[in-house]
């Protein structure tokens, strides 16, 4: 109970903003622990018919959201990274928020009047604590790597 006040507190304090970077990547543990499952919970209410079960499940209807950041994860530079990560964060939450249409179709809704943005951040904080896919191609950072 103490631990979901303190997530309220948490979105409170950072205005429930939309905009980038993720508020809550660098929230003490146990509060982000209390947002991941909460991610958790609403990615399966809301992005696993689509986007795959647990967002381990690879689906055909659409991208694997584990893919978004993997880049940023391979920058050695750390400025880079964040900087990587901070452009996602920019694309995710105006993917999120917009949907996604394309020559008048809808291929993915608009979820800014359904979600709170704590809880488009908190379903980001858990996509990304799942096990990475395998990469579908190596890049020149992968065999710099020696991957
Ligand atoms: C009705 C199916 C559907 C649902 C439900 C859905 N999405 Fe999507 N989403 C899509 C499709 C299809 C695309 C790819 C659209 C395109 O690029 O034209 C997409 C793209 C995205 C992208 C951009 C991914 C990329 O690689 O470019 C993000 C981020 C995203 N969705 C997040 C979410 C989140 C978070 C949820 C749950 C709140 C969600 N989606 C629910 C169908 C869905």
């Amino acid at each position: 109970m103490s631990l979901l006040l303190a997530v309220g507190a948490l979105g409170l304090a950072h205005g429930q903003e939309w905009s980038a970077p993720n508020p809550y990547r660098t929230a003490p543990e146990a509060q982000r622990a209390a947002m991941l499952t909460q991610g958790q919970t609403a990615y399966a209410q809301h992005c696993a018919r689509c986007h795959g079960a647990a967002a381990r499940q690879p689906s055909a209807e659409a991208p694997d959201l584990r893919r978004l950041n993997s880049f940023c994860l391979k920058l050695q530079d750390g400025r880079l990274a964040q900087r990587c990560q901070q452009d996602v964060d920019a694309y995710y939450s105006q993917s999120v928020q917009e949907g996604k249409v394309r020559a008048g179709v809808i291929h993915m809704p608009a979820w800014r009047d359904t979600l709170a943005p704590a809880t488009a951040w908190a379903i980001q904080l858990f996509v990304e604590a799942q096990p990475k896919p395998q990469p579908r191609i190596s890049t020149s950072v992968d065999a710099a790597q020696g991957h």
